[in-house]
């Protein structure tokens, strides 16, 4: 039993760990199996479970889409926000009477995020001891070992690094998608902003070399990728840690050059997006002109109590460089409310830089104690019911402005990657450069195809569109 721990997981070394990448002789345990995984969370999350299907296939596992009939149910977690946990814990709910009811030999494994918090692991081995197994986001090679240990003994396996092991180079994938692939530059955060669980369950900051990024771009391009998006907690800070003298800014360049036509990346953390980006960016026409900037607060006061490294007036001086210099560029950003120790007037200034900043998209949330950060020692004495409102309120601001914007782009023609049918019949979606959902009639062989189509009709989160067959 390997268990999480806090002290490990807060320790920022240089030092390397060695991995053992799963022996050959475990393939085929899997044969006659199916199994299903439930992702919650991020993107990186999405990525990882691309991973793990990939490995479970390797086995001999086949996908089965319902799980009540599949015989190993994964669940890869997030712990950003109380509601994922519930979430996932509700879920252990369901499948525990499952196992109990219709399906005794169901196989439950844990993994993601939650399974590198000490409190969470502590409850499953002492209120879910019919878990068979739980892995943490450091050892997903290790899924093979463990679920034939739990094979063999058919005893829980619980095995969680709270330190980050070297980068795995050449982890089987099976992307979700044809046309659109994510792949890691970083992993981790270094940056301890003071409500994020993230740098605990993800670890220190760890980028992957620029050659192997761009090796997997060119197979992708190979492969009929039209868009790739570049992963990572906090992708501005790529390189950082290599010392090989090369970061954001010359990475987006050299992926740019492998010609793949679309290159997304997310998230940047405003701390280290530099002026050469932006150039980087506003050059390069397959560097999508969307930027996912969280801004957190308006407030400067909370900004520091978030331990964001920037002020207001940063935020903005920043955002005014990005809009100047990247025509027709969409920015959209993360907001949280209830901050202990936010007042109203603070709340008003998040407000009035959403006024400022008319935001493409904001993600917004009320913020949620989490175990072991340093937010969650803060006094926190405004009620939930009044959080509630600020959210609210805020929504209002927010989603007036996606419209206004996206009512900007009526009789515009927009490049848009066809992703597939929606449930609109006879309808595609697909998604703008700026990132903007369309719906509009076509052929199914559009599917995969980036193309021209006219907006005809604007609402808050999609646009509608004619192709243009010209
Ligand atoms: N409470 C609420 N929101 C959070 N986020 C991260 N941690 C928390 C928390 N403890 C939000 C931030 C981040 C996004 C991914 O989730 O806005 O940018
Ligand atoms: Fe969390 Fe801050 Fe790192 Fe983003 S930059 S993952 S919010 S610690």
């Amino acid at each position: 039993m390997n268990l999480p721990d806090y002290v490990e997981a807060r320790r920022r070394t240089k030092s390397k760990v060695d991995i053992e990448m799963y022996s050959n002789d475990i393939k085929g345990i899997g044969i006659g199996k199916t199994y299903h995984i439930k992702t919650y969370g991020c993107q990186m999350n999405e990525h990882d479970s691309e991973n793990i299907k990939a490995i479970l296939e390797e086995l001999g596992f086949t996908y089965c889409e319902d799980y009540e009939s599949s015989d190993l149910v994964l669940l890869n977690t997030c712990s950003i926000r109380e509601n994922a946990h519930n979430k996932a814990f509700g879920m252990l709910g369901r499948l525990k009477h499952l196992k109990e009811s219709s399906n005794p030999n169901l196989i439950v494994g844990l993994c993601g995020c939650m399974a590198q918090e000490e409190g969470v692991v502590k409850e499953i081995i002492s209120k879910y001891k019919w878990v068979n197994f739980v892995f943490g986001t450091h050892n997903l090679h290790r899924l093979p070992y463990l679920l034939n240990e739990n094979f063999k003994s058919n005893k829980s396996e619980i095995e969680v690094f709270s330190y980050e092991g070297n980068i795995i180079e050449g982890m089987p994938v099976k992307r979700d998608s044809k046309y659109k692939a994510f792949v890691n530059i970083i992993y981790g955060c270094d940056k301890f902003c003071t409500y994020c669980i993230v740098p605990f369950t993800r670890g220190k900051q760890r980028s992957r070399l620029k050659e192997d990024i761009i090796s997997e771009v060119e197979q992708l391009v190979r492969d009929g990728y039209q868009e790739v998006t570049l992963l990572g907690q906090n992708v501005n800070a790529y390189g950082k840690d290599l010392e090989l003298g090369y970061g954001m800014e010359e990475l987006l360049e050299e992926v740019s050059k492998t010609n793949i036509p679309r290159i997304r990346f997310v998230t940047s953390h405003p701390w280290d997006f530099t002026d050469g980006m932006i150039d980087v960016i506003a050059k390069h026409k397959n560097i999508m002109p969307a930027i996912h900037l969280p801004v957190q607060s308006g407030s400067s006061s909370v900004l520091k109590l978030m331990g964001r490294r920037y002020s207001k007036e940063d935020y903005l001086t920043l955002f005014s460089k990005i809009k100047e210099k990247i025509p027709n560029v969409s920015i959209s950003t993360d907001i949280i409310v209830g901050f202990p120790s936010e007042t109203e007037e603070d709340f008003k200034e998040t407000v009035e830089l959403c006024h400022f900043c008319k935001f493409d998209n904001a993600f917004t949330f009320i913020y949620s104690p989490r175990e072991n950060t340093a937010a969650a020692k803060l006094k926190d004495d405004t009620p939930l019911r009044v959080k509630e409102q600020r959210l609210n309120q805020l929504n209002d601001v927010v989603n007036k402005y996606f419209l206004e914007n996206n009512k900007k782009l009526i009789g515009e023609y927009v490049p848009v990657l066809v992703e597939g049918i929606s449930d609109k019949k006879n309808e595609l979606y697909g998604y703008t450069d700026t990132n903007k959902l369309i719906n509009f009639k076509g052929d199914e062989s559009l599917i995969g195809k980036i193309v021209r189509v006219k907006v005809t009709d604007a609402k808050t989160w999609s646009l509608d569109g004619e192709l243009d067959e010209r």
